[in-house]
C-alpha cells in the first residue's frame, strides 16, 4: 500500500469499484451491517428543521444520502461523487427509490461547483481517509457550509481491529481492496478540526468489530468472532465505558464538526 496517492489513482480504484457494483440489488445496500450500525449514529445529529439543504460528499452508492432524504422528507439532498460509475449508480438508485427530494451531481471534494455558505448539513462518510490532502478537503467543505451549519465527517479509527486486518494484508503482500486508506486517531481528527478553524461539537462512533469481520477472507470463523465481539463490546461500552475517553478507543468512525462562528446546538 502506497502512503501517497494521487487523485487519478483514487478515481481508478473507486471507478472500477462502483462499476463492479452496478448490478447490485439496491435493497441489500440497506441491510449491510456497516450501514445498519452507522446510520442511526449519524441520524441522531441531523437537525429536524424544514428545508434542510444537505450534501452527501463522496456518496459512493448513495445509500446514506438516500436514507436521509427518506427520513427527512422536507430536506433537499444532493448526492455527489467524483467518479462517473458512482454517479450512474446513484441515478439508478434515486429512480428506484421514487423519492423526489434528491439530486445527483458529479463533484470533486477539492473543488465544488456550489457557492459559498450553501448547505446546512454536509455529510462525508469514510471519504477523507482515501485522499492525500484531507485537510484541503475539509477546507473546501467548510467553504460551502452555511455559518452554524453542521459537517459530519468520519474516518476509520487507527485503534481498531481494522488496523490489524490492514497489517495482515500488507504482510501477506496482498493488495488492499481500496488501495490507499489512512486511519485516524482521536487527535488526528481533532487536529483537522483545529487547523480548519472549526468547532468540534460532538464525537461518536460505531461498529468496533468491523476489522474482525473483514478477516473472514482467512476463515468464516472470523465472521462469527466478529459478531461475538460486536455484541460484547456494545454491552461493555454501554455498561462500563461511558466516559468519552474510553468510548473513543473502541470506535471505528467518529467526528462531528461544525463551523466555528456559531455553535450548532
Ligand atoms: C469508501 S467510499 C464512501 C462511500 C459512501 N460515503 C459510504 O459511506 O457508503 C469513498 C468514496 O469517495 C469518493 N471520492 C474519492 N475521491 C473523491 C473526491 N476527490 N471528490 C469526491 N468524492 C471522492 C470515491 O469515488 C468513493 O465513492
Amino acid at each position: 500500500m502506497k502512503n501517497v496517492i494521487n487523485q487519478e489513482d483514487v478515481n481508478q480504484v473507486w471507478g472500477a469499484f462502483w462499476q463492479r457494483q452496478a448490478k447490485s440489488d439496491f435493497t441489500s445496500l440497506f441491510t449491510q451491517r456497516l450501514f445498519l450500525e452507522g446510520y442511526p449514529v449519524f441520524k441522531k445529529y441531523i437537525p429536524k428543521v424544514d428545508n434542510l439543504k444537505v450534501l452527501d460528499v463522496g456518496s459512493g452508492s448513495g445509500r446514506y444520502g438516500l436514507q436521509i432524504a427518506r427520513d427527512f422528507p422536507q430536506a433537499e439532498v444532493v448526492l455527489s461523487d467524483i467518479v462517473q460509475s458512482s454517479v450512474d449508480f446513484m441515478k439508478n438508485l434515486v429512480q428506484w427509490s421514487s423519492l423526489s427530494n434528491m439530486k445527483v451531481k458529479q463533484e470533486d471534494i477539492f473543488n465544488f461547483s456550489f457557492p459559498d455558505n450553501h448547505f446546512d448539513l454536509i455529510f462525508c462518510d469514510v471519504v477523507i481517509q482515501h485522499l492525500s490532502r484531507d485537510s484541503d478537503a475539509i477546507r473546501e467543505m467548510k467553504r460551502i457550509l452555511k455559518p452554524g451549519g453542521l459537517m459530519m465527517v468520519s474516518g476509520v479509527n487507527k485503534y481498531n481491529f481494522h488496523s490489524i486486518y490492514k497489517l495482515l494484508i500488507k504482510l501477506s503482500r496482498k493488495k488492499y481492496l481500496y488501495h490507499f486508506e489512512r486511519s485516524y486517531s482521536h487527535s488526528d481528527l481533532k487536529d483537522l478540526v483545529i487547523k480548519n478553524d472549526l468547532l468540534l461539537v460532538s464525537e461518536d462512533g460505531f461498529y468496533p468489530a468491523y476489522g474482525v469481520f473483514r478477516l473472514k477472507y482467512i476463515s468464516p470463523f472470523f465472521k462469527f468472532l466478529g459478531k461475538l465481539i460486536d455484541f460484547f463490546l456494545k454491552i461493555l461500552v454501554s455498561r462500563f465505558f461511558l466516559s468519552r475517553e474510553k468510548k473513543k478507543i473502541l470506535q471505528i468512525v467518529k467526528m462531528i464538526i461544525s463551523k466555528s462562528n456559531i455553535l450548532a446546538w
